[in-house]
């Protein structure tokens, strides 16, 4: 298996286009399924989430058509079409491999009236569970039942409105209730909805699509159920964890970045958090800039919260700044349970991080060693790679598939940017 090598030290200069975000085209690539129609996506990210749903997509008789752009900085097309649905069946393997391709259970329902969709099962980041997402579906008139580590819907008269309140926030939950209620019979109200925007992305291409839904981007969705969505194009949203973590790639080598189509309202949280630490981040007509004139960063204390507050799936990246910085910082993880299995691996490079519970206390250190580390999930892997920038001598990031499920030609867009990074096939 591949592994990526860091040789750290090496400040960041140049421009880093942003590719588009995973976390909605996943979805989008789903909602294909909501329509007999095509749906052709532009800026589609290049990666092995991607082709794993795309792969399910097919196994339910999607037809999928790719055009790879040559340039790095502009996304791949797809055009997705679900003229007939032949299987509503997504097996273990597949759901196993991608929490993600548990989105398709809304979508086969709402079109099929049934759906035989696998439990996403243990997940390295805590037990992460779907009952907001089948208390939402039995809410709007689906049988579900659980067998055999199976989800069974089915809905044979369609779905109806309702009004769902979700006693906590859950992104996949509700993007779940939002695409099954587009072609439910009446008006769905979703309260305590999340707000991030990989789900106002997932609304607009609904609506681009026939759907009548409306408070994306606040706490209240209404989704006005309607008979048939219809073909669409459209353009997925520029990645925010991505552009966040190279913004923190910057801060953490030196140097100057311009990141090509990262948007500053999606990160807001992170880049207030950057400038305290000491970067400078700037607009640009193309972006966002971020500079750190390369001394040591100011601590900070952070906690994850939904949007818009700080991102979990940028915790690891933060914690790994911050294991240089010049003090102290405590990184509060409000999420996900056990999302802090970077931290054995940081301390194999000299970071001085202490556990307890949902509480992680980081002591800044001078420098940070290059050692062999091994990446544990999709965000763990990439907070490696960023330590790996900063710290002396050579870091070898083993278990590198983690990291391609998540990050477009990761190794290419940082040597551009300066880093001596490069993949070594074992
Ligand atoms: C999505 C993102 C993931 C991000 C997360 C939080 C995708 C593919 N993944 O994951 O990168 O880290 O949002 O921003 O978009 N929960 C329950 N019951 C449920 C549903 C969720 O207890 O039915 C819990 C989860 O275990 C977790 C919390 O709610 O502790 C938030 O999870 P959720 O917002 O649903 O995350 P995902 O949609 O899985």
């Amino acid at each position: 298996m591949d592994r990526i090598r860091i040789r750290g030290g090496h400040r960041l200069s140049g421009e880093i286009p942003i590719s588009g975000a995973k976390n909605a085209a996943l979805k989008l690539m789903a909602a294909s399924l909501l329509s007999a129609e095509p749906l052709t996506l532009a800026n589609v990210p290049r990666l092995a989430d991607v082709r794993a749903m795309s792969e399910l997509l097919m196994s339910f008789g999607v037809g999928i058509q790719m055009t790879l752009s040559p340039q790095l900085g502009e996304g791949d097309t797809m055009r997705l079409e679900a003229k007939e649905i032949t299987s509503v069946f997504a097996s273990y393997d597949m759901v196993r491999k991608m929490r993600a391709s548990f989105q398709v259970l809304a979508p086969l329902l709402a079109r099929q009236g049934q759906a035989k969709v696998s439990l996403p099962g243990g997940c390295a980041i805590g037990a992460r569970p779907v009952e907001l997402h089948l208390s939402a579906l039995t809410q709007m008139g689906a049988q579900v039942e659980l067998a055999d580590g199976y989800v069974i819907a089915t809905a044979p008269n369609g779905l109806t409105g309702a009004e769902i309140v979700f006693p906590f926030v859950s992104v996949g939950a509700t993007e779940t209730a939002m695409m099954a209620a587009t072609l439910a019979k009446g008006t769905t109200r979703i309260v305590n909805a999340a707000r991030e925007p990989e789900i106002t992305d997932l609304g607009n291409c609904l609506i681009a699509m026939g759907a009548e839904i409306w408070g994306l981007g606040s706490s209240e969705i209404t989704v006005q159920g309607v008979e048939k969505l219809h073909g669409a194009a459209y353009r997925v949203m520029p990645d925010r964890i991505e552009a966040g973590t190279y913004a923190i790639a910057a801060a953490i080598a030196g140097g100057e970045v311009e990141l090509l189509g990262a948007s500053h309202e999606t990160i807001a949280s992170l880049l207030a958090l950057l400038t305290r630490s000491g970067a400078v981040v700037s607009d640009t007509p193309r972006g966002l800039k971020i500079a750190m004139n390369g001394s040591r960063p100011r601590p900070s204390d952070v906690t994850t919260a939904p949007y818009p507050g700080f991102p979990t799936d940028l915790q690891a990246q933060i914690m790994a700044l911050m294991t240089v910085a010049d003090g102290t910082s405590v990184i509060r993880e409000k999420i996900f349970e056990n999302r802090f299995m970077h931290v054995p691996e940081l301390a194999r490079m000299g970071a001085d991080v202490r556990i307890d519970g949902d509480t992680a206390t980081v002591r800044g250190v001078a420098r940070l060693k290059g050692a062999p580390v091994m990446a544990t999930d999709l965000r763990a892997s990439v907070s490696l790679v960023l330590a790996g920038l900063a710290a002396e001598g050579e870091t070898m990031v083993g278990r590198v598939y983690h990291l391609d499920r998540g990050f477009d030609r990761l190794e290419e867009k940082l040597s551009r940017a300066g880093a001596d990074i490069s993949r070594v096939p074992e």
